[in-house]
């Protein structure tokens, strides 16, 4: 028996826009997405012999076909056309559940990876982007990574030049988002700000850091923060310490800061993890 190995890197969004609500209940998004270096472990032992297990090391994440891992396992073999005769995954567990970075996602996208090399290949890329997009949305682009325009719920996706190096710190406050639900509120909410994507891809084109950060826009953030103001005393600490640019990701509740200098980064993870164990410095990837 082998086991795989494979990452699972956390997603943010550099931008997020709600462009319209769909007659299937979802939403046409446009967001461009980053991975980072915050990251859980996936550890995957095809031909065990015995019914399929899910180990994960903290806990409150469900074990069972509930898990987006899970799933994921399921329809990679369903589109391969293979048995394993027995799986047992492990996932080591950092990135915060209920945040906006992806975890769940990301572990469904690394099972897609990990399996799909264990077999040597049968299946694309795209084939596994496409089989990631009946699991969850950001599935797709977790399979990808990088920097990458994501439009619809997610599937369509254009690769796009890396974001330049730096520091991220990502914080998350206890309090949990519901994502269906926060959808629902923006459904009714006026969006005032919205990215500016011509923008942000011409930032990134020109590797010019600072004008990403200027150009950082989630149409989320400014529904959740008015509802929590721990989002703005985070933000506070963010611009105290010279961040170039902040925001939360996803639909939250973590927020996230970028810099260019790591005792800047090292800085601001020393004056908040007291009050918020789970912050975090990580790297673009
Ligand atoms: O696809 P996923 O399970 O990640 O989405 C969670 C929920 O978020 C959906 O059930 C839906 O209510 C909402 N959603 C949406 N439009 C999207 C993505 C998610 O309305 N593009």
């Amino acid at each position: 028996m082998t086991t795989v190995f494979e990452p699972a890197y956390a997603k943010v969004n550099l931008t997020l826009d709600v462009l319209r609500k769909r007659a299937d209940g979802y939403h046409d998004l446009k967001s461009v997405m980053q991975t980072v270096s915050l990251q859980d472990d996936i550890f995957l032992t095809p031909g065990t012999g015995k019914p399929w297990s899910l180990l994960c090391d903290k806990e409150g994440i469900p074990c069972d076909g509930r898990n987006l891992a899970w799933k994921a396992a399921q329809v990679f073999f369903d589109a391969a056309g293979l048995d394993p005769d027995g799986l047992e995954m492990r996932i080591v567990k950092r990135i915060p559940s209920q945040a906006g970075l992806g975890g769940g996602s990301s572990d469904a996208a690394a099972v897609l990876r990990g399996l799909n090399r264990h077999y040597g290949m049968p299946l694309t890329m795209e084939q596994l982007a496409d089989l990631g997009a009946q699991v969850g949305s950001d599935v797709p682009f977790c399979v990808l990574g990088g920097t990458v325009m994501c439009e619809g719920r997610g599937e369509r996706m254009r690769p796009l030049r890396p974001l330049p190096d730096c520091f991220f710190v990502v914080v998350k406050p206890e309090f949990p988002i519901s994502t269906p639900e926060l959808f629902r509120k923006i459904d009714d909410a006026d969006i005032v700000l919205r990215p500016d994507h011509e923008g942000m891809e011409d930032a990134l084109e020109r590797a010019a850091l600072s004008k990403v950060c200027e150009r950082l826009c989630n149409v989320f953030d400014p529904v959740v923060s008015q509802e929590h103001g721990e989002l703005d005393q985070i933000k506070a600490v963010f611009a105290r310490c010279g961040a170039l640019g902040w925001q939360m990701s996803g639909s939250g509740s973590a927020v996230y800061c970028i810099t260019n200098r790591q005792e800047a980064a090292e800085q601001i993870r020393q004056e908040l993890s007291s009050a918020y164990p789970q912050t975090f410095i990580a790297k673009p990837v």
